[in-house]
């Protein structure tokens, strides 16, 4: 089983884009996968299908009130389970303030469900708060969401930060596995830019003992596509509502990574899109001098939108 949880305290990278539909490929392709909404917002549940009606027990159930997870979690799709949020969880955090090992509820309760998943994968909120926490104390693996704009690279250092805390004190295997660049534009140069930076930061990373020294960005880059942004509403995965968009070939196409297949699995009638791969990887610092930093936002940043 690889447990992963998919983290960015900014809101709007792609966190839930991505957990739904890579959750969603990785089943089509065959494997068991459970996506645990941790999200108050609930978002990932809504684009599962199972809008929370405030009655069904959800994962505040589990957290709050030691329900198992064999309780709260239902088949969304072939291969597919959902363990939904509620609105309840914006309260986990003021309810469980007072409560000793509230970061490892979640673990525990993985670890008391008997259920052969392939693949578990964690959407959550933007906040490094306890329901963060709680799926990196569960988690194996990290992947990071991220836009690429400028500032995309600022907030990765406290969120990079939190992951070396959570492996020091709670969960020693906890690894940063991949960062999926998301909305990604390849007409606009800073999208490289910020790439090519963040490859020569993680290479930098490479021998250091902290828990993203073997993360690599994904070749597979998700470019903006509407019909992602469309089939939430529809309580659709992108492979339900549009199996022949460029959104549906790029999930496919990390999906296939994911599961280190090549030649790709290919989900549905699609051919998997080709993009540039990664640049090559240059000892580009990922803090940069002031003058660089004005002078990529003077030229650059009008072009992202
Ligand atoms: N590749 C994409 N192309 C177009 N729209 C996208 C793409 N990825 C995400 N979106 C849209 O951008 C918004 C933010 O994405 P979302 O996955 O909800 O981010 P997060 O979970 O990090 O807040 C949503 O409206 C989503 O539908
Ligand atoms: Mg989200």
């Amino acid at each position: 089983m690889r447990r992963i949880a998919v983290i960015n305290q900014k809101g709007g990278v792609g966190k839930t884009t991505t957990t739904v539909n890579l959750a969603a490929a990785l089943a089509a392709a065959g494997k068991r996968v459970c996506v645990l909404d941790l999200d108050p917002q609930a978002h990932a549940s809504t684009h599962l299908g199972a809008e929370p009606d405030g009655k069904t027990p959800s994962l505040y159930d589990v957290l709050v009130a030691s329900t198992p997870l064999a309780t709260v979690r239902r088949e969304v799709a072939p291969n597919l389970t959902l363990c939904p949020s509620s609105i309840d969880l914006a309260a986990a955090e003021v309810e469980l303030a007072g409560i000793v090992g509230r970061e490892v509820i979640l673990r525990e309760a993985l670890a008391a469900d008997g259920e052969p998943f392939d693949y578990v994968l964690m959407d959550c909120g933007p906040s490094l708060g306890v329901l963060t926490l709680n799926a990196l104390a569960a988690a194996d693996e990290v992947f990071i969401p991220l836009q690429p704009h400028f500032f995309a690279l600022h907030g990765l250092s406290k969120l990079l930060e939190t992951t070396a805390l959570v492996a020091r004190r709670i969960n020693p295997g906890v690894k940063v596995s991949g960062i999926v660049i998301c909305l990604y534009d390849a007409a606009t140069k800073l999208a490289q830019e910020v790439v090519t930076d963040l490859n020569g930061f993680l290479a930098q990373s490479r021998a250091a003992n902290v828990p993203w020294a073997g993360a690599k960005v994904f070749d597979t880059r998700i470019r903006r596509n509407v019909k992602l942004a469309e089939c939430p509403s529809y309580g659709k995965s992108i492979f339900a509502y549009a199996p022949r968009s460029p959104g549906a070939a790029d999930y496919a196409a990390l999906a296939n990574e994911v599961l280190g297949v090549a030649p790709p699995v290919v989900v549905g009638p699609l051919k998997v899109a080709v993009e540039t791969p990664a640049a090559v990887v240059e000892a580009a610092a990922v803090v940069m001098p002031v003058e660089a930093v004005e002078a990529r936002m003077a030229g650059e940043l009008p072009a992202v939108a």
